[in-house]
């Protein structure tokens, strides 16, 4: 248990990712589950499940609730935090911490639906966030303090990893580590297909190959060596890894993955436009 000191955290939206950051803070005993309340729009059955799993309380007044609150999360879809914003404006005040997941709003689009200067942190977490193991960074909007950006930090650590970058960033990140997970679930479906093909059986395929995911990312992890370095550990002059990089070399599948992920960081972009837009036109 770190440093984390909250009144309260009020989640306005309650989906998935809304789900993953409460099961995350209390599993790292960031906060009890009194401390926590959250809200949605129209499905009270969907909030009387979290509070069955996880014990937090179930907004029954929005504003008063955001009063009595000091963080507040913003977990909605990206069109609906326009009529979000204006419903929770009067509630807020400068003593609050905005915190937003919604993908393309910018901290400027928030701070402009709001009445007060309050520090807005935007954060782009990704779907290994359900299991804890995110990569989420965050950006400071206007207002944000050191001590804000301290606070947010040590909420996405709880499900998983949390680093700072610039707004302008944010499209890149989303490229990275975003779609990040989408990248290795490929891989991994292709050198399942792979193994098939080889001989092996599906389970057995399935339990080598998880093992070996997770036995590669612990070594980068654990030894924090390049990857480079630890591939050419494993490439022996006429060997088996040397016959296969050979294969992905030829067919220039490095230069294939960097166009991918420059082609996402150009999709957040133009995504960011879109909703900037509408949102303007709202
Ligand atoms: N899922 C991810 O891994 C991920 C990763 C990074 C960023 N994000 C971003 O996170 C945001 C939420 O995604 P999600 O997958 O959690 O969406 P979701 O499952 O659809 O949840 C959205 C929630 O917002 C609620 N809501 C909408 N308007 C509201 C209002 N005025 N007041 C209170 N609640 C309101 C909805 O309530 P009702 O159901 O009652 O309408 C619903 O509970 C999106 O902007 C997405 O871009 C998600």
């Amino acid at each position: 248990v770190g440093s984390f000191q909250s009144q309260g955290v009020f989640f306005l939206g309650a989906g998935s990712i809304g789900e993953a950051m409460i099961s995350g803070m209390l599993a790292s005993q960031l906060l009890t589950p009194q401390k926590i309340t959250i809200s949605n729009r129209k499905k009270p059955e969907r909030l009387q499940m979290l509070h069955d799993r996880y014990g937090v309380c179930i907004s029954q007044d929005k504003k008063s609730d955001i009063q009595r609150s000091d963080i507040v999360i913003l977990a909605i879809k990206p069109f609906d935090i326009v009529a979000a914003l204006r419903e929770i404006a009067p509630a807020i005040d400068a003593h609050h911490l905005i915190i937003s997941v919604v993908a393309g709003a910018s901290t400027q689009v928030i701070e402009e639906s709001l009445p007060v200067s309050v520090p807005v942190i935007r954060a782009m977490p990704n779907t290994s966030s359900i299991v804890q193991a995110s990569a989420t960074a965050i950006s400071p909007g206007r207002w944000a303090t050191p001590s804000s950006v301290a606070m947010a930090k040590e909420l996405f650590a709880a499900m998983g990893i949390c680093s700072v970058v610039d707004e302008s960033l944010l499209p890149a990140v989303t490229g990275l580590s975003g779609t990040g997970p989408a990248y290795i679930y490929y891989i991994v479906e292709a050198l399942l297909e792979a193994g098939l093909l080889c001989g092996l059986d599906k389970v057995t395929c399935q339990e080598l190959l998880l093992q070996t995911v997770f036995g590669a990312g612990k070594m980068l992890q654990d030894t924090g060596r390049d990857p480079a370095e630890l591939r050419r550990q494993v490439t022996s002059p006429r060997g088996t890894t040397m016959a296969a990089m050979d294969v992905l070399d030829q067919a220039g599948i490095k230069h294939v993955i960097i166009q991918a992920v420059q082609r996402a960081t150009q999709r957040a972009l133009e995504m960011a436009e879109e909703i900037t837009y509408e949102l303007n036109k709202q």
